[in-house]
């Protein structure tokens, strides 16, 4: 797992002259959907001559993401001008030009690599009838070099040829080196959109969840203040009349289910694995966000990835910990169990359904098939690395805080749970419960989808940790809110409602995900 992307800019990435550049090629895809990709030579293109590098070594993050970088075969020398050179031919047999036909059509682009940059070009293009097409057989590549160092490659096509079967097509290619003043730092930065990320409408929806987080912890604050005075007035009240007048008295309202609120929640196994999993993803979102801020990580391919998988693997005992404490708290035996479900929740599901994914990936022969060596390095992983670090959480969790410590003991008859208006029913609650924290993320969604669809690097990750903390706290608001109004209806089954009416905010950005996907993208 690469990590530290400063140290191979700082060692790796400078050139002597004369010394050779690699030129990677890596995938085809459709332009509007950039999850979508095949590989290089996946269309009957040709390879150059020079045969010295046969694959690249992939990192985990890459071959999880359908990174296939193989070697063009085009000689390219570090300040060396390379002028008009054919590098080979295509033999343009029926079933090649359909290929070819099959891409310009679905507007197919491609992908290569010069020292970390991407390059992106168009394969071919179509005559406005739409019966004849032309491949573009000539790359012209512009290099910015500043001293040792590649800052800035610009690709243009040119040498529009017709696809005619059973022609022969020249590919060929040229080099120019420019003295160029962009800074090696600064080199990623004409891949970014500032125009686009940086809009108003983005600062402008921050600035909305922001006003709206003041005002929620406002209203949340000011109502529980009034209703609890008044509820611990009530209550008091009542507690100086006599045992006669209180049986007759009527009792209403939270303080009736004091001898049920801690009774184990129904299912505590999976409900202690799903917080434990919950407070893993939570740590890990903050920690990769907050290393994205530092790092540029957008700036190596699939680094993003692998750091997540690694900060997650690492995070492991705080799953165990949270996790294994809840369970022993609700009294819970199968501790051992537990830690199972606990460790492989999150992963099984996710691999799950990237395994599905896969066959899908496979059927089409599509670059993100995942390599069989990632698949049992993901599996070595979890079994090596989560699970004795979930034990060693959840050792600890038991011991430490493990003890149940509740305030009031719990009866040993259920109080059975009055009939209520629907809207305080738990279903309708948690329904209700995920629309205002999916409220405040939505338009950050909308940023993240587009970066995820198209061909744009989400770079932003100030928002999106400003993003992450307005979620919190929205999420806790209505949480606590949510629980008042059930336990104020002498239902004392709050945990699951509490847990599920803050995790809805997750089927609604679902729901959006689909929404964009069949309306936002082609
Ligand atoms: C690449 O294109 C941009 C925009 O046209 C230009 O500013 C830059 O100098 C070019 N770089 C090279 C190395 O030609």
């Amino acid at each position: 797992i690469s990590f530290l992307p400063l140290m191979t800019a700082l060692f790796l990435l400078q050139y002597t002259d004369k010394e050779e550049v690699v030129l990677w090629m890596n995938t085809v895809g459709p332009y509007h959907n950039r999850q979508e990709t095949y590989k290089y030579f996946s269309l009957p293109f040709c390879v150059g001559t020079k045969k010295t590098i046969s694959h690249y070594h992939e990192t985990l993050g890459e071959a999880l993401q359908g990174v296939e970088l193989e070697f063009s075969g085009l000689d390219i020398k570090f300040k060396e001008e390379v002028m008009q050179t054919t590098y080979c031919d295509i033999e343009l047999d029926k079933p090649k030009r359909d290929a070819f036909v099959y891409a310009i059509k679905n507007h197919y682009w491609y992908q290569m690599y010069i020292d970390d940059l991407p390059i992106w070009g168009i394969v071919g293009e179509a005559d406005e009838n739409g019966e004849d097409y032309y491949l573009w057989t000539y790359k012209k590549l512009e290099i910015g070099q500043n001293g040792n160092r590649i800052v800035d490659v610009n690709l243009t096509s040119e040498g529009k040829v017709k696809l005619v079967p059973n022609t022969r097509i020249p590919m060929s290619y040229s080099v120019k080196w420019k003295k160029s003043d962009v800074k090696f730092e600064d080199r990623f930065d004409k891949y970014l959109d500032p125009s686009f990320f940086q809009h108003r409408i983005h600062w402008f929806s921050i600035f909305n969840s922001f006003m709206m987080v003041i005002f929620l912890v406002g209203l949340v604050s000011m109502i529980l203040m009034r209703t609890l005075r008044k509820d611990y007035a009530r209550y008091s009240k009542e507690e100086e009349m006599d045992d006669m007048d209180r049986d007759l008295g009527d009792e209403y309202g939270w303080k009736q289910v004091h001898g049920d609120v801690f009774r184990p929640s129904s299912h505590p196994l999976i409900f202690s694995s799903l917080i434990g999993s919950g407070c893993q993803i939570f740590s890990v979102s903050l920690i990769v966000i907050i290393l994205a801020m530092i790092e540029d990580l957008y700036t190596e391919r699939g680094s993003m990835l692998s750091t997540a998988i690694f900060v997650y693997a690492a995070t492991s005992p705080v799953n165990g910990y949270f996790g294994g404490s809840l369970y022993a708290k609700q009294g819970g035996r199968r501790w051992i169990k537990q830690m199972f479900i606990g460790a492989f929740l999150i992963p099984a599901m996710v691999c799950g359904t990237a395994f599905f994914i896969n066959f899908i990936a496979i059927y089409y022969h599509a670059s993100r098939a995942i390599p069989f060596g990632t698949m049992v390095a993901v599996c070595c992983i979890c079994f090596f690395v989560i699970l004795p670090l979930n034990l060693v959480g959840t050792i600890l969790g038991r011991n430490l805080s493990g003890q149940p410590n509740f305030p009031c003991r719990v009866n040993a008859v259920p109080r059975p749970i009055p009939e209520k208006k629907w809207f305080m029913e738990p279903a309708v609650i948690v329904c209700l419960g995920g629309i205002l924290p999916f409220g405040s993320i939505f338009i950050e969604m909308y940023f993240i989808f587009t970066s995820f669809w198209a061909y744009k690097i989400y770079y932003v990750y100030g928002f999106m940790m400003l993003v992450l903390v307005i979620l919190c706290i929205v999420t806790v608001c209505v949480t606590i809110v949510c629980t008042y109004f059930l336990l104020n209806a002498e239902d004392y089954r709050w945990q699951w409602t509490s847990f599920l009416s803050a995790a809805s905010t997750a089927v609604y950005v679902y729901m959006y995900s689909f929404y964009y996907y069949f309306f936002k993208t082609k």
